[in-house]
């Protein structure tokens, strides 16, 4: 086994071996100060409450801000650039971020199934760092692990075709030990995929499909982003959509598309409209559910996706309808209805098929223990913990000892949820169809059946809480 990790690990990590040792001290070094300057920033939190910011969640007389959307972009070929940057969180608030392209979440990549991605990254960070294609089916050598890091003022060209169907994913770093940093600290962006027969069902687009990248952040006295995590996880006190705090949206009186993601480090947000209206549930991580549902409240876990229209047709002009986290009690977003238009959108009922994956010929079970290992071990990039023949289809079995919630994401393949025993005891609506992460609560097992018909080659499964995944809660395997 060890031979062969090491083997993988060359044919992987040309681009390490280039960069050699050097330079990683350097990096070394350089990430050290970083994590001085941000415990500097997260004590000054600490000190001072901050008067004048005027971040809260709770609504009453909070001042809102237009919500950002960021700029499109095709990944057909693109220049992306990860480096320090500053933004306007809200209302002229400037803050010190991590920003692909200086924005605050980075560029909305569009495609087609069947597009060639062919992305040029550069990172302008001060550490290194790696772009993973969250919910991607892509080669080994394109995902981003964190044996792939990319040393500071090195570039690399992450190439792949786009195999799968219509679905949100979302791209962010995943070196070792700094993804929570580098990604609380605004390295995220949104990559949608269409296809033609999500065209086919008419759905509500251009400035009514919105993506929403949900998360929760803190700030220092200055107003800039902090990273101040407990090794159970970073829970901050603001919520922020599409890096807006106290966000606001004009829409008109129609039928809405949204896409959201839960971009948190480790919070679960339970989200419902304030009007008492219910979503309808179209998606999910891997796309289209077979059928729309009718749902009130849906609560999802960092890394997951949903696909959610919002009808505010026969709203009159003037109404606020708010998209709430039941948990926290937080306003995340004010929706203001400015202007009565006809729509004519009929509610899809019927959307997709998806065949089941049956007859699983290996059972593996997964133990996620503490905050640091998985079936009793702390991550080693070094180390390859299961092989998973090509084209099979196995059933994975998840549990924990506690210390949960623990979203469990996996690379490399989709997989279908079958069953969920003790703690909530069932599966949810938004859990059917194709998923790549679901959520783990204490006392709770959850059986999954996937197939890997991809790539052969070096995947990750992790806990998606970014402080567990740092902190060991994360194993590789090989697809042979
Ligand atoms: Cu969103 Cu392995 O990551
Ligand atoms: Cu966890």
């Amino acid at each position: 086994m060890d031979i062969k990790s090491n083997a993988m690990d060359e044919n992987n990590t040309a681009r390490r071996t280039e960069d050699g040792s050097a330079q990683a001290a350097q990096t070394k070094i350089a990430r050290r100060d970083f994590l001085k300057l941000a415990v500097a920033a997260g004590a000054a939190i600490a000190a001072s409450r901050v008067p004048g910011l005027g971040i809260a969640g709770g609504g009453g007389t909070v001042t809102r801000y237009p919500l950002r959307i960021p700029p499109g972009a095709s990944p057909s070929s693109f220049s992306l650039t990860a480096a320090p940057s500053t933004v306007d969180v809200g209302g002229g608030q400037l803050s010190s971020v991590l920003a692909y392209n200086n924005s605050f979440p980075g560029p909305t990549f569009r495609a087609n199934t069947g597009d060639t991605a062919s992305i040029q990254f550069t990172n302008g960070l001060s550490e290194a760092t790696t772009v993973h294609w969250h919910g991607m089916v892509v080669p080994t050598a394109a995902d981003g692990q964190p044996q792939n890091l990319i040393s500071p003022g090195m570039s690399y060209s992450y190439q792949f075709p786009i195999m799968q169907r219509a679905c949100l994913n979302w791209y962010h770093p995943h070196p070792h030990m700094e993804t929570g940093k580098q990604v609380v600290l605004g390295l995220a962006g949104a990559f949608i995929i269409n296809d033609a027969e999500e065209a086919a069902l008419g759905l509500p687009s251009g400035m009514y499909e919105v993506p929403l990248i949900v998360r929760d952040a803190n700030f220092n006295s200055s107003g800039n982003l902090v990273y101040n995590p407990t090794s159970s996880g970073f829970l901050a006190k603001n919520p922020m959509v599409n890096g807006t705090r106290n966000p606001k949206l004009d829409v008109d009186a129609a039928l809405y598309r949204f896409r959201v993601l839960n971009g948190a480090s480790a919070r679960l947000f339970k989200l419902a409209l304030s009007n008492g209206a219910p979503f309808t549930l179209i998606g999910n991580d891997g796309g289209l559910l077979e059928s729309a549902i009718s749902i009130s409240q849906i609560e999802f876990s960092p890394g997951e996706r949903l696909d959610l229209l919002v009808d505010f047709r026969g709203l009159p002009v003037g109404t606020k309808v708010n998209l709430q986290d039941v948990n926290s009690g937080w306003i995340l977003l004010e929706f203001n209805v400015t202007r009565a238009i006809t729509d004519n959108h009929a509610i899809p009922t019927s959307l997709s098929t998806i065949t089941k994956l049956t007859n699983p010929v290996t059972t593996r079970l997964f133990t996620f223990d503490g905050m640091t290992r998985i079936n009793g071990k702390e991550y080693d990039p070094n180390r390859i913990d299961f092989q998973v023949p090509f084209g099979q289809t196995e059933l994975w079995r998840f549990s924990t000892g506690g210390n949960a919630p623990h979203p469990i994401h996996i690379h490399g393949a989709s997989f279908q949820v079958r069953s969920r025993s003790g703690g909530r005891g069932k599966l949810f609506p938004w859990e059917s169809g194709w998923k790549d992460t679901v959520l783990l609560k204490d006392k709770e097992a959850v059986e999954i059946l996937i197939r890997f018909d991809g790539y052969r080659g070096r995947y990750l499964i992790h806990c998606h809480k970014l402080e567990h995944e740092d902190q060991g809660m994360m194993a590789n395997f090989e697809v042979i």
